[in-house]
């Protein structure tokens, strides 16, 4: 029987919602973008309007991902990362108000990358193991015979 104090489970909760949102959001974008170059120019200020929500999504989730390192007892890799993807928005944003295309939408490709893997690391976690666990790397131990583990 653990003597552990069990871990709240809403922070990973609470950190998979954001991560979804922003996903989602960075998803959203290149359509936006898309559909503006092709003419439907009402699509700016969609286009705008995502990129403060999406911002403001990763700030969320930089709150969140704290939680589940300091409550939840995960790693804090996934706070290091929503922090990386909060700085590049921000450039992102300002990059977008300056018209600094060739900037602009490299960064852009980026951002959506890294949002949908971060997503999908953050709902692959399970409480107790590194986020990015490579699949069979956490059983190497285990498939060790009897005895002969170190
Ligand atoms: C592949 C993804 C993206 C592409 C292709 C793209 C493309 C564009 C384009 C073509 C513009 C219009 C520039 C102009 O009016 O001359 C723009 C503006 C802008 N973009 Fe993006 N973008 C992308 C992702 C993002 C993301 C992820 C954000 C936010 C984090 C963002 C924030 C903005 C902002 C704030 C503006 C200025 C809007 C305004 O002036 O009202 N973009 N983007």
């Amino acid at each position: 029987m653990s003597l552990q104090p069990a871990r709240p489970r809403w922070p990973l909760v609470t950190l998979r919602v954001t991560a979804a949102l922003v996903a989602l959001l960075a998803l959203a974008q290149p359509f936006l973008a898309g559909g503006l170059l092709q003419g439907f120019y009402t699509l700016l200020d969609a286009h705008e309007m995502a990129a403060m929500i999406l911002g403001t999504a990763v700030v969320l989730a930089v709150a969140a991902a704290l939680l589940v390192w300091r409550l939840g007892g995960s790693p804090g890799t996934f706070a290091v990362r929503y922090t990386v993807l909060l700085v590049l928005c921000v450039a992102q944003i300002s990059l977008g108000f300056s018209r600094v295309l060739i900037l602009h939408i490299p960064l852009g490709v980026g951002i959506f990358v890294m949002a949908e893997k971060f997503a999908a690391d953050v709902f692959r976690h399970r409480p107790g193991t590194e986020p990015t666990t490579a699949p069979g790397a956490e059983t190497a131990a285990s498939t060790e015979p009897a005895g002969v583990q170190a």
